[in-house]
């Protein structure tokens, strides 16, 4: 990414394990400063050694990504730790596995909406003061939000919020262009986290790195764009 100062501000939401842990060990390695958000700062034992390990350059704070009120504390808390946002990283997500048709659960949909499409709506919003002319949203998406990739009636629930996730990404860029924010939407591959399962093709630290060349890559032009851990892109 070309710095827009010398030390990059990140925040990354579901940052306590699996890929969002990957991404923040990859950015601190990197040189940013970075708050890492998840629902339990106090219980997260490896960003707490992590921060340890990097001392003023890692602040936890709490959010609970399905709620508004956590948005605006986070919002609130931000300026206590940080001046600014230059990479937003919305990361966390839920995935409902062994949905079938005739079973699919409202509470599964409602559940899968709010964390991984309003999410990212809704926290950008809260935060959009705060993020920098020039800043870049990732949005973690899936290749299962591709309308035009559906082959079988698999995991209900998580594709329509990826999809409406993708969306997201699609008006946050209409609302941000003017400031110049990046707005992305990301395949990260299939990866060996508890939501990819230990089969999976790819590492975290191999997703985390492919992803954070493929934002600090993109220029304007590719606002908006729906690209994978390689930086190819996916069909909508
Ligand atoms: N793994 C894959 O193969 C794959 C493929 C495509 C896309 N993705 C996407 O990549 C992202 C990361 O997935 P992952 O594989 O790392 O999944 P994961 O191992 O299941 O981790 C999910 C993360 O999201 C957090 N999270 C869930 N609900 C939350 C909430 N309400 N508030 C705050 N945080 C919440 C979890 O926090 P807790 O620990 O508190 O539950 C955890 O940190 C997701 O958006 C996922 O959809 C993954």
């Amino acid at each position: 990414m070309k710095p827009i100062r010398s030390l990059i501000r990140s925040l990354i939401t579901g940052a306590n394990r699996g890929l969002g842990l990957a991404l923040t060990r990859a950015l601190l390695a990197r040189g940013d400063r970075v708050v890492a958000a998840c629902r339990q700062p106090g219980k997260a034992s490896e960003l707490n050694a992590l921060a340890g390990e990097y001392p003023g350059r890692l602040h936890l704070l709490p959010l609970d990504i399905a709620d508004p009120k956590s948005h605006a504390q986070l919002a609130r808390e931000l300026p206590l730790v940080c001046d600014g946002i230059d990479l937003l990283i919305n990361n966390a997500g839920v995935l409902h596995s062994g949905e079938r048709f005739g079973s699919v659960s409202a509470a599964h949909l409602e559940d899968s909406f709010r964390i991984n499409a309003m999410g990212p709506l809704l926290l950008t919003q809260a935060l959009a003061s705060q993020l920098a002319d020039g800043a870049r949203v990732a949005n973690i998406s899936s290749e299962l939000g591709s309308i035009a990739g559906v082959t079988r009636f698999g995991t209900p629930s998580y594709n329509i919020s990826k999809a409406a996730q993708n969306m997201v990404t699609t008006l946050l860029k209409e609302a941000l262009s003017a400031r110049g924010v990046i707005v992305l939407a990301l395949h990260p591959g299939w990866v060996q986290t508890d939501m990819g399962g230990s089969g999976a093709a790819i590492t975290p630290e191999q997703s985390a790195e492919g992803l954070l060349r493929v934002i600090a890559d993109a220029r304007q032009a590719d606002s908006g764009r729906y690209l994978d851990w390689k930086g190819h892109p996916l069909a909508w």
